[in-house]
């Protein structure tokens, strides 16, 4: 049953441009997936989202863009060298950092492709603290890519190899912790609530002693119940200050903060919500993925908020082989385009079958150009919820798609 929805899901995603396997010509590349144009849409959706309430819509935060590969010495200082592994079946540690080459000859170091966003932000932290002089508590937001040779990828997009995470590191004074994590357990809530990701299937798991990274004094898991099982979606960490002393200690650079008001200096502590893009879209794909009956048909839709959707509306005209109506249609398609440019056109076969393709991909409303058009400029609005429709006015369009 789970199986088989995963199958649907993944076949869905592939056939309508949200997922394909990754070089699939070659056979495709494991734990590696390309975003098609719908996938694209979605995954820009989620991101903007995230970084317009946490990064712009608020004063104690900023955002950062740090590259990929970073000098080699950070991820001995941050553990990830000794201690980022998983165990082979041998029993043998494994070290899942995917490593690169930088540099030619003699010359060439072995470097990594960062397995956590984090990492850029901790090596930052002074050099926004220097251009900008932020109290505390404040934070760094990143959105970004980030990769594991994890050593089994599964369960298409959840475990990958290459993946992206949208994360924040929240500096506070050590003493008020606990009250900044509560804030950000809620936050968390927030988000998964905006986006739209059914409620009733996430868990919160208290991560015990000794099941923690290395570097966490608390830990909450956000768990979906996926179609393959509850599994991790984000992740809520308290990292004390293990990240800046670490850097400060073996980068030889003064990481700790002084207050301006109290003259005292210490090292921040840090609050670590952790956010994965992939797994935000395979669960708003399985809290979506909806087969219901429609006019006595059955049929398949994706229930996304209009907020994440990829395509806002379709425009069609009822008829493709009646100039008038084409005509009339090409003006509403390019009037409404303007306003929002995730508008579809579509006057491909008959208007039943195009508003099964829009449901397929989770378009909010279908717009049918028709002959009452051309006389009373009204038009038919189709929900795709209920598939009921109503008639709206031509110039009352642009505020419905806006
Ligand atoms: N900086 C903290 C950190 O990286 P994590 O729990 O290892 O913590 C954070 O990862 C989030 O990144 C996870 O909650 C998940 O959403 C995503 N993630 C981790 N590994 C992943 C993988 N192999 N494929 C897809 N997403 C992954």
């Amino acid at each position: 049953m789970a199986e088989e929805l995963m199958e649907k899901i993944v076949s869905l995603a592939k056939r309508r441009g949200f997922i394909y396997p990754g070089s699939e010509i070659y056979g495709g590349f494991s734990g590696f997936w390309d975003y098609g144009p719908l996938g694209v849409e979605l995954k820009n959706n989620i991101k903007q989202l995230w970084w317009r309430m946490f990064v712009q819509d608020r004063d104690d935060m900023c955002g950062l863009d740090a590259a990929i590969v970073m000098n080699p010495e950070a991820w001995k200082a941050s553990g990830h060298v000794a201690g980022f592994a998983d165990p082979l079946e041998s029993g043998k540690m494994f070290n899942t950092m995917l490593t690169t080459s930088v540099g030619a000859g003699e010359e060439a170091t072995t470097a990594y492709f960062r397995p956590e966003t984090a990492g850029g932000i901790f090596v930052n932290f002074k050099n926004v603290v220097d251009s900008f002089h932020p109290k505390l508590p404040f934070g760094i937001g990143q959105v970004g890519k980030a990769f594991r040779n994890e050593i089994s990828p599964r369960d298409f997009i959840f475990r990958a190899r290459e993946f992206e995470q949208m994360e924040i590191e929240y500096f506070i004074r050590p003493e008020e912790w606990e009250r900044w994590f509560e804030h950000w357990r809620e936050q968390v809530g927030r988000y998964i609530a905006l986006l739209g990701i059914s409620e009733d299937r996430i868990h919160e798991l208290e991560v015990p002693d000794g099941e923690r990274a290395h570097y966490s004094k608390r830990t909450i898991d956000f768990e979906f119940d996926f179609p393959f099982g509850r599994k991790e979606l984000y992740g809520l960490a308290y990292r004390g200050d293990f990240d800046l002393s670490a850097h400060g200690k073996a980068s030889g650079q003064d990481l700790s903060y002084l207050d301006e008001a109290t003259k005292e200096r210490f090292i921040p502590h840090v609050i670590e919500p952790s956010f994965g893009v992939d797994r935000t879209i395979l669960a708003l794909l399985a809290s979506a993925y909806t087969e219901d009956e429609l006019g006595g048909e059955p049929r398949t839709y994706l229930k996304f908020n209009k907020s994440v959707a990829p395509i806002k509306a379709a425009v069609f005209p009822l008829l493709k082989n009646k100039p008038e109506l084409v005509k009339k249609a090409r003006e509403i398609y390019a009037m409404l385009k303007k306003v929002q440019p995730r508008i579809m056109w579509d006057d491909n076969g008959n208007i039943g079958k195009r508003y099964r393709r829009q449901d397929e991909i989770g378009t909010p409303a279908c717009i049918t150009i028709d002959f009452q058009t051309l006389e009373d400029d009204t038009v038919t609005v189709r929900d795709r919820d209920t598939g009921v429709q109503t008639r709206e006015k031509v110039e009352d369009l642009s505020a419905t798609v806006r």
